[in-house]
């Protein structure tokens, strides 16, 4: 049985369980966050570029985030110390920035979530370095169809389970793996909230989609297999059979009509190869 309850604005950000229906100052606070992650995103553009560290891009999002007056969620996060989590080609998720260097041909992707007065902006985007082989920029793209798939199915009535449905029929369609480890999440005040946001699944089960409902959908697509790994590091999460790995993410909000999708570029930088 699934539990919903009306947000307190005001009201301690405790992790119940129950999905939260939040109103109209959330999503104001949401859209605001989620700018300043798109932004973020975009402002990354040029900087995406062969020779660069992954370390560095994630300094260049510290420095923008606080020169916005928003502070990264990740940093200090179940003692993670980064301000991003940056993943090269076959890492699916939370790889950690460092010493790496990009190099022409690799597909990497940039999670952000910065805090704005409070409200958890979470939004990723995959950056082709240099050329890029057509099988990684199918891939890409294809992911990138699999996230929007699965906000078109983002309306009160409709179930997480349809939202799931969208995004494996696509992927599984191009014969690829959907990650069933990792999830998006409710967000708001909290980074990870109710309700889970499974990318695989049955049309009509799961928790019912209703007006006031704030989470994220991030399909992470394989090549390969959907079976991955944690490295010893404890977060870096990659493919077991080493095959490519795209991912893309939204934070959105329900509304009467549909959704309102909070991490849209400004710059209309929606998908790779961003105009360049
Ligand atoms: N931004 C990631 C998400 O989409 C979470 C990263 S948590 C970290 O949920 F600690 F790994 F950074
Ligand atoms: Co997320
Ligand atoms: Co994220």
């Amino acid at each position: 049985m699934t539990d919903y309850v009306t947000a307190l604005v005001d009201a301690h950000d405790t992790r119940t369980g129950a999905i939260k229906l939040h109103g109209r100052a959330a999503f104001d606070g949401m859209h605001k966050a989620g700018r300043l992650a798109a932004e973020t995103l975009d402002m990354l553009v040029p900087h995406m570029v062969p020779g660069v560290t992954t370390g560095e891009i994630d300094r260049l999002i510290y420095d923008f985030v606080g020169s916005k007056g928003g502070v990264p969620a990740t940093l200090g996060y179940r003692g993670y110390t980064h301000s991003s989590c940056i993943s090269v080609n076959h890492v699916v998720c939370h790889g950690i920035p460092g010493e790496r260097t990009l190099k022409a041909g690799e597909i990497v992707n940039v999670d952000v979530t910065p805090i704005l007065d409070g409200w958890h902006g979470d939004s990723s985007r995959m950056f082709l370095i240099g050329d890029v082989p057509l099988k990684a920029r199918r891939l890409v793209e294809v992911t990138y169809e699999c996230l929007m798939l699965g906000i078109e199915q983002a309306r009160p009535g409709n179930h997480m389970g349809d939202v799931a449905n969208a995004i494996q029929r696509h992927a599984e369609k191009h014969r690829y793996g959907v990650v069933r480890d990792f999830c998006g999440h409710g967000l708001g005040r909290l980074f990870h909230d109710a309700p889970e946001v499974v990318h695989v699944g049955k049309p009509g089960t799961g928790p019912e989609l209703r007006p006031g409902m704030i989470f994220t959908i991030e399909p992470m697509i394989n090549i390969g297999r959907p079976d991955v790994k944690l490295l010893d590091d404890g977060w870096t999460a990659v493919t077991r059979d080493r095959s490519l790995s795209a991912q893309f993410e939204h934070s959105i909000g329900i509304t009467e009509k549909g959704c309102e999708i909070f991490t849209l570029s400004p710059a209309g930088f929606t998908q790779p190869p961003y105009g360049q």
